[in-house]
């Protein structure tokens, strides 16, 4: 009789414990990783990006030193968001990124490389010092930003 019973008790619980896995699990999915690595590589272009537009306006003061570094390490992270957008990274109010990137892959990959090939530039020009081939790389860089926020991403 306790057989009997405990049996399907077991069971019972045994399906309870696999079910609530999947809810007890605080790993986030590859997706959900995705997601943050990405949020948080833009935080840091944007980081090492922003005083370069002080700089450029006349906001700051320029420093030589100072902007060639900023511009090397947005140079060095402009490739990384190539790995950020794998597919299943889509999460609806997870992710400001629109749907369609997946849908236009290729457009938007090109928007990557020309952020990438604009920012080295923009690397290479800022050793230089001078400001008059310095603005024209900067604003070629930002307007990449602005395209691609334009069309992939969420206001
Ligand atoms: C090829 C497209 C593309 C380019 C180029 C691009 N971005 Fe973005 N950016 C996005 C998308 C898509 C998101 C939304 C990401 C998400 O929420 O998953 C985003 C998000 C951001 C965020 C918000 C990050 C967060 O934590 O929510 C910042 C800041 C940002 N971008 C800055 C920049 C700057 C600065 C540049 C240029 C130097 C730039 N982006 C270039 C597509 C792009």
């Amino acid at each position: 009789m306790i057989m009997r019973r405990s049996a399907p008790l077991l069971l019972s619980l045994a399906l309870c414990m696999l079910m609530s896995a999947p809810t007890r699990a605080a790993e986030p999915s590859p997706g959900e990783q995705a997601i943050d690595y990405r949020h948080s590589l833009y935080d840091v272009l944007a980081w090492n990006f922003m005083p370069l537009t002080k700089m450029a306006k006349g906001e700051t003061p320029y420093d030589k030193e100072r902007f060639a570094t900023l511009a090397h390490r947005v140079a060095y992270l402009a490739p990384l968001l190539s790995e950020a957008f794998p597919t299943g990274s889509f999460i609806p109010k997870k992710t400001d990124a629109k749907a369609i990137i997946w849908e236009q892959r290729a457009e938007f990959d090109g928007l990557l490389t020309t952020l990438a090939t604009r920012s080295a530039t923009l690397a290479e020009v800022s050793k230089s010092g001078d400001l008059a081939k310095i603005r024209p790389a900067l604003k070629a860089t930002g307007e990449v930003c602005k395209e691609c926020h334009k069309k992939f991403k969420e206001d």
